[in-house]
């Protein structure tokens, strides 16, 4: 039970990845709050959650809009007093027949809705989360980005590449602006994972894949779950504005 004592608050909690978090975070001991826009798929996780010995808060919110994400955070203080730790997971992909939607055919609306969610999302949690991490003095906070933050990437649209790559200088320039403060700030990016984001477009994308990358399969939610809680966990206390990539190798840089 590594984050015993911890409050740990997961957004997009209710899809693949945010799922496998959570159930990892809880196995870790830490309380949890949970945000997501599926209020049903968040009642249905919380319910699964509550195997474990720890508390559970469902706050559903959508991450990008500013006022519900400060309103979650003076609920939050009202149950917990605090937030140790931070997962800013939640995320859209848009996608067209073959994957990446071509760059002439993003609607702009389209393209502020991903910014909205992939970018402004954080940039509201991480400020409502921070102001409490700094009060409590204990925080650390992982951003899940993507190979198209780091890479070119030729199944995602450049809405999303856009989205994910500004998360990553984000994530470097609060680990800068918080790490004398102790607190810490990571970044993991997934490499192609089987959850819903991927299952939504053509099976034959995640095995072609599968081939391209180095051990010969795509990853499953736990694995980048196993990640994250290690960059949460004290044995991380040395490592801040790292980006650990779960990837199988598909990128190696
Ligand atoms: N699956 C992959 O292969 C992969 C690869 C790289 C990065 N990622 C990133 O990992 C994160 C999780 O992806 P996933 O594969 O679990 O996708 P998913 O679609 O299974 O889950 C995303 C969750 O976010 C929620 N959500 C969407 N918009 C929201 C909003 N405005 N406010 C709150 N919640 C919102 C959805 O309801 C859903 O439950 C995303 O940021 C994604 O970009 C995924």
């Amino acid at each position: 039970m590594k984050l015993h004592h911890f409050v740990s608050w997961v957004t997009g909690a209710a899809g693949g990845l945010g799922q496998a978090i959570s159930h990892k975070l809880a196995e870790q001991g830490s309380h949890l709050i949970l945000s997501d826009i599926n209020h049903d798929a968040l009642q249905k996780l919380s319910l699964k959650l509550s195997a474990y010995p720890v508390e559970i808060m469902n706050l559903p919110l959508d991450v990008s809009d500013t006022e519900a994400v400060w309103e979650g955070g003076r609920k939050i203080k009202e149950r917990f007093g605090r937030v140790d730790i931070l997962i800013n997971n939640a995320g859209i992909s848009p996608k067209g027949p073959n994957g990446s939607i071509p760059f002439q055919e993003i609607r702009i609306e389209d393209w502020n809705r991903v910014l909205a969610v992939n970018l402004n999302g954080p940039f509201n949690c991480s400020q409502v989360a921070l102001e409490m991490m700094v009060e409590n003095q204990r925080g650390r906070i992982v951003n899940i980005c993507s190979q198209a933050s780091r890479t070119y990437s030729p199944v995602t649209s450049a809405h999303y590449a856009a989205s994910k790559s500004g998360l990553l200088g984000l994530s470097r320039k609060l680990a800068g602006e918080y790490g004398p403060l102790g607190i810490r700030v990571n970044v993991v990016v997934p490499g192609r994972v089987d959850t819903p984001m991927t299952q939504s477009v053509d099976k034959e994308l995640s095995r072609q894949a599968a081939l391209r990358t180095p051990l010969r399969r795509i990853g499953q939610p736990e694995e980048v779950a196993n990640a994250v809680a290690f960059l949460v966990s004290d044995e991380a206390s040395y490592v801040t504005g790292a980006v650990l990539d779960v990837t199988g190798g598909s990128l190696m840089l």
